[in-house]
């Protein structure tokens, strides 16, 4: 395949620009003058051409923005890290304002001895740098019944993959001391929604983590700053924001997010609980409804993300003309287990419609499935958990938008 300057694709014979290209012949105003000094902005943000990276909700889903979702703009983001800035939010009762100085952290119930945590005494546990995904189980629960909303950022953006810096749960559990009758334990958050989950211990004392920092700083507010829990792999409702107790307790709490919330409604009427792990899942994220193809028939870069709460992304498989033909995308960057992964398949297009899918494979070589697949199993009641496949139908003038065909 021929890698031609693009350029020269805006003047397909080849031949010579019969107008010269003033971005070439003038001087632009940043060559001419000096740019501001360093500490014009103490913290950095992004360039202003970069303005339309932003965080995005969809204002009829819920009733007031504080307990409420927005999404992580999946289109605008390359590699595997999601910037600080650009995490989706979800909160129940908006983003609590902890001054760290008046933070407590409690350990109670099935222990030794209750114990009162500052951040400074957390701080002075050894520390663990990890990097996982954070998936929401709403995540793609507006397209259960079908195709609806148009963008990536909206049916695939209630994840973020940062690296967070913290204390393993199982070391601070340890110094509290389990007594022999302990099975459970119960985070609970310091916001206004108070939100608490039963987590069995053995994930608790598996890969936990209490983190203070995520890329490199501190939490951000809406993240749970100045402490939260790391579930890894398991559905981001655990993940307790502005935590500032966890009761150990022999039994689960049942609480409101882990039965009329959280639960998925079978076809035969009955919910089923706790579903904890994340199944494996991707999404092409270029092009797609918000990231159309500009640059008519020729190269194209296929790009987009997967990711599975059982371990790595082991293959991604890719079609374009809707599942006829598939083919193993290029993984790159980073592997690290329950972590996001980046995929490409680049490809020669001929300008003439395309059906995108891409398909996720596990290191327990789980397949991620179709729509239809995954109904066969879950019915249509459902919300949460959608782990399957996504349509984007490319038209020949490049614009993309969000089908369902499988
Ligand atoms: N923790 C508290 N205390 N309050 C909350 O509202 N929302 C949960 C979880 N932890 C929530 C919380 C839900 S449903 C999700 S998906 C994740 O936090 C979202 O994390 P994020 O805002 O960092 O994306
Ligand atoms: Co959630």
């Amino acid at each position: 395949m021929a890698f031609a300057a693009t350029r020269v694709y805006a003047n397909p014979a080849g031949d010579a620009p019969t107008t010269p290209d003033k971005a070439i012949t003038e001087l632009q105003d940043w060559s001419q003058a000096l740019g501001d000094g360093v500490d014009a902005k103490p913290y950095g943000v992004p360039s202003k051409y970069e303005a339309g990276v932003v965080r995005r909700n969809v204002e009829w889903l819920t009733a007031s923005p504080q307990s409420s979702v927005n999404f992580t703009p999946l289109h605008d983001l390359e590699g595997i890290i999601t910037p600080n800035g650009l995490c989706f939010e979800r909160h129940h009762g908006g983003v609590a304002e902890i001054n760290p100085a008046k933070f407590r952290f409690m350990i109670n119930g099935l222990v030794e001895k209750p114990m009162v945590f500052t951040i400074d005494d957390l701080k002075r546990f050894p520390r663990e740098n990890r990097i996982f995904f954070l998936e929401c189980a709403a995540n793609s629960g507006m397209e259960w019944r079908g195709a609806q909303l148009n963008g990536c950022q909206f049916t695939h953006g209630m994840i973020h993959n940062v690296m967070y810096t913290g204390v393993s749960l199982k070391r601070v559990l340890e110094e509290a001391g389990l007594k022999t009758n302990a099975k459970w334990v119960m985070p609970e958050g310091g916001d206004s929604a108070a939100m608490n989950r039963s987590i069995p211990l053995f994930k608790a004392l598996d890969d936990c983590m209490l983190a203070y920092a995520m890329n490199g700083e501190a939490l951000r507010p809406e993240q749970g700053y100045p402490l939260r829990l790391v579930v890894p792999g398991w559905e981001g409702n655990m993940w307790v924001k502005w935590i500032r107790r966890i009761e150990v307790g022999d039994t689960p709490w049942h609480a409101r997010e882990e039965t009329s919330k959280y639960t998925d409604l079978m076809e035969n009427g009955n919910a089923r609980r706790f579903t904890w792990e994340m199944d494996a899942k991707s999404v092409i994220t270029n092009p797609s409804p918000q990231a159309p193809i500009k640059h008519k028939k020729g190269f194209t870069v296929l790009s987009g993300v997967a990711w599975s709460g059982r371990g790595k992304v082991s293959r991604v498989d890719v079609t374009i003309d809707g599942g006829k033909n598939w083919h193993t995308a290029r993984l790159d960057g980073p592997s690290f287990d329950k972590s996001m992964h980046r995929f490409y398949y680049e490809f020669d297009w001929n300008g003439e419609p395309l059906l995108l899918q891409s398909r996720a494979i596990d290191s327990t070589s789980y397949v991620q499935p179709t729509k239809d697949e995954l109904r066969q199993v879950r019915g249509y009641n459902s919300i949460y958990h959608n782990n399957a496949i996504q349509t984007w139908h490319v038209k020949a003038n490049g614009e993309v938008e969000n089908v369902e065909i499988s």
